[in-house]
């Protein structure tokens, strides 16, 4: 049996205190439970969360809405992506990346990742793109970031939509340019697991006017209460919209992100330097361009038998979660487009079936490397974080 040898890393999320109560007891008094309604844009800590979430991350608009699912969704519409269409999609993500695609009745094509990033694979790209593509979501997996320069290239040669998920990199940067805001659309999730969280949440950001207006409409029943008259945005939609409950705690929650995201990524570069030094444990590959790290799962690549034992053991005896990456969507057992009558079109279900896709790269971080460690944990104190390279030095032998 393994033992512990030191003292367990302590480590709690969410974390909250005064200021969430304030925040939630100005709600609740104003009785404006919702920024948006028929009557017109009401409440304050929405747009207040809009704005400063989106000056974060450099970009002209951002936009709440009810999760990063469907906030991938929207920006799929306001895109007018739709039926016939095919969106190139990583191959190991959430399922919820390549389900928003199933969702607005296109095709998602699943494209293997980069061995050392886990993010999406350029080359890949290259050679599923077909005259059907009209976008590429990238998706920039637990610590790393997607070549954003090499997937605008893409873009811009085959005329496609870059859209980047975020769910995973709240306030990471590309030469100095905050992540969301390179591609045409940015999606975020504010999930409860994520590094930014209200329990349930997404976030959609833009720098075309025309784009947030139409991902306003979208997200608000089709309306466009700001702004009535002949510059309506008519268009079919649903409910998709936030509470001022969620914003409010968003706000409180934003105060302590910059401290927060700046001690994640001070500890993870500690973690690389310390892990890397040790036989058969590989960082992932920081790519030169991110001037700034936001982390959801810090992660390394662990080459040796047993990866599952590993995992076990590490957590045994740091008593932290340590997990592996998801399963390649090839395989995933929640994403099952053949379980809904809606995407039985004929001729559909070959174009969507999710085993024709090969993923070998995938495969091989889920089975047999991947080593994923929650954001939380990163805000312990170096002193107990360094338990982690000393234990996995002892399961090393
Ligand atoms: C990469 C990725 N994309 C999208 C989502 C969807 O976000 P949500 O759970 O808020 O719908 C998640 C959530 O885990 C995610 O990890």
């Amino acid at each position: 049996m393994p033992t512990r040898t030191g003292q367990a890393i302590a480590y709690r999320w969410p974390i909250f205190g005064d200021e969430e109560l304030e925040t939630l007891r100005v709600v609740l008094e104003s009785g404006e439970w919702s920024h948006a309604s028929p009557a017109g844009y009401v409440g304050r800590y929405e747009p207040e969360f809009e704005r400063a979430f989106a000056d974060f991350h450099t970009v002209k608009h951002g936009l709440c809405v009810a999760n990063g699912t469907v906030a991938l969704q929207l920006a799929l519409e306001a895109l007018d992506i739709g039926a016939g269409d095919e969106v190139i999609v990583p191959g190991l993500t959430w399922q919820a990346t390549a389900a928003a695609v199933l969702d607005v009745n296109a095709v998602p094509v699943l494209v293997d990742v980069e061995p050392d990033t886990w993010c999406i694979d350029p080359d890949a790209i290259e050679a599923a793109v077909t005259p059907a593509t009209r976008a590429l979501i990238a998706v920039h997996l637990y610590s790393s970031l997607a070549d954003l320069d090499r997937l605008t290239a893409i873009c811009e040669r085959h005329d496609l939509h870059l859209i980047e998920d975020c769910a995973h990199s709240h306030g990471s940067a590309w030469k100095g340019r905050g992540v969301g805001s390179i591609g045409t659309i940015g999606c975020f999730s504010f999930q409860s697991s994520k590094s930014l969280n209200c329990g349930e949440g997404g976030f959609c950001m833009t720098s075309s006017d025309a784009l947030r207006d139409r991902l306003d409409s979208l997200r608000n029943c089709g309306r466009r209460p700001e702004r009535p008259g002949p510059s309506w945005t008519r268009v079919q939609s649903g409910n998709y919209r936030l509470t001022e409950w969620q914003a409010a705690i968003l706000v409180s929650q934003f105060e302590r992100f910059p401290a927060q995201l700046e001690l994640r990524a001070v500890n993870a570069e500690r973690l690389d330097a310390a892990l890397g030094a040790i036989d058969g444990i590989h960082p992932m590959r920081r790519r030169e361009q991110m001037t700034r790290h936001g982390l959801y799962g810090y992660a390394f690549r662990y080459d040796g038998a047993d990866a599952a034992g590993f995992r076990a053991r590490l957590g045994e005896e740091t008593g932290v979660p340590v997990g592996s990456v998801y399963e390649p969507l090839n395989r995933s057992p929640l994403y099952l487009p053949r379980t809904k009558r809606r995407y039985e079109v004929p001729g559909q279900w070959e174009r969507i079936d999710p085993t024709r896709f090969d993923l070998p790269v995938a495969t091989r971080a889920y089975e047999c490397e991947s080593v994923v460690i929650p954001h939380e944990v990163l805000l312990a104190s170096w002193d107990e974080l360094q338990s982690i390279p000393e234990a996995v030095e002892r399961i090393r032998g």
